[in-house]
């Protein structure tokens, strides 16, 4: 892939006005219903871990796309700062929060935050920018400030039909216009111990029914 970060910015801002039928599996993301309960369910679980994780004070959201998680996070933080690359997936983010148009790894908040918060996002961060990707969330926060995360679960299919590989994969649109992205499944023992050497300390779960990844902790 020439340049990951660019072609990923790219596909989700022509994927903004869809983006949302695979959250709610609406459309050709419709589950039948017993899997749809089992999505169903992992969506509860993180909800309620994110809620049991009180996230007070002041918040950051990183890739906060269409404010799917922005929304839950205003009814729970005294401020949100949302940022996200696109203006398309912002327009879409009618939550309370302050919007930022920005790259995450070209953004410089000047401020620090209690949380640093980022949903289906770290799995898109290349490997080669892993580290500076945790060096400018450590940047952001308070003293004693903390992150949660939500991702894929490592064995989630719920992109189906995709071709994956070596954490990559090739995404389709409605109109069928294809996209290479990166895609990397953590297991949560797995993403524990690759972040620990770089200062945090994460307590992190796969949900019942392994369709997502939720956790989250502070610098150690
Ligand atoms: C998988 S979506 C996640 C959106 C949201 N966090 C959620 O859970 O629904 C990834 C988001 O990252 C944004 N994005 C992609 N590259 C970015 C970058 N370099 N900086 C900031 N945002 C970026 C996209 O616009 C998209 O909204």
């Amino acid at each position: 892939m020439s340049d990951p970060v660019a072609e990923q910015k790219r596909y989700y801002a022509e994927r903004a006005p869809e983006y949302d039928d695979w959250w709610y599996r609406r459309g050709r993301y419709e589950l039948e219903s017993e899997s749809l309960a089992r999505w169903r369910a992992d969506v509860a679980e993180t909800e309620a871990a994110l809620e049991a994780f009180s996230p007070g004070g002041s918040v950051l959201e990183l890739a906060a796309g269409t404010g799917i998680w922005t929304r839950k996070l205003v009814r729970l933080a005294d401020r949100v700062v949302a940022v996200d690359a696109n203006a398309e997936t912002l327009a879409l983010n009618t939550s309370a929060a302050e919007l930022v148009r920005a790259d995450v790894f070209e953004w410089e908040s000047g401020e620090c935050f209690d949380l640093v918060f980022f949903s289906f996002w770290l799995s898109h961060v290349p490997e080669e920018r892993f580290d500076e990707f945790w060096s400018l969330v450590g940047a952001a926060l308070t003293p004693g400030g903390r992150v949660f995360l939500v991702d894929s679960g490592a064995g989630d299919k719920a992109h189906t039909g995709i071709d994956q590989a070596d954490g990559e994969e090739t995404r389709s649109l409605a109109d069928g216009r294809t996209f290479r992205i990166v895609k990397r499944r953590w297991r949560p023992d797995e993403l524990a111990d690759r972040v620990r050497p770089l200062g945090f300390a994460l307590g992190l779960h796969d949900t019942a029914n392994g369709h997502f990844l939720y956790g989250g902790g502070g610098l150690s």
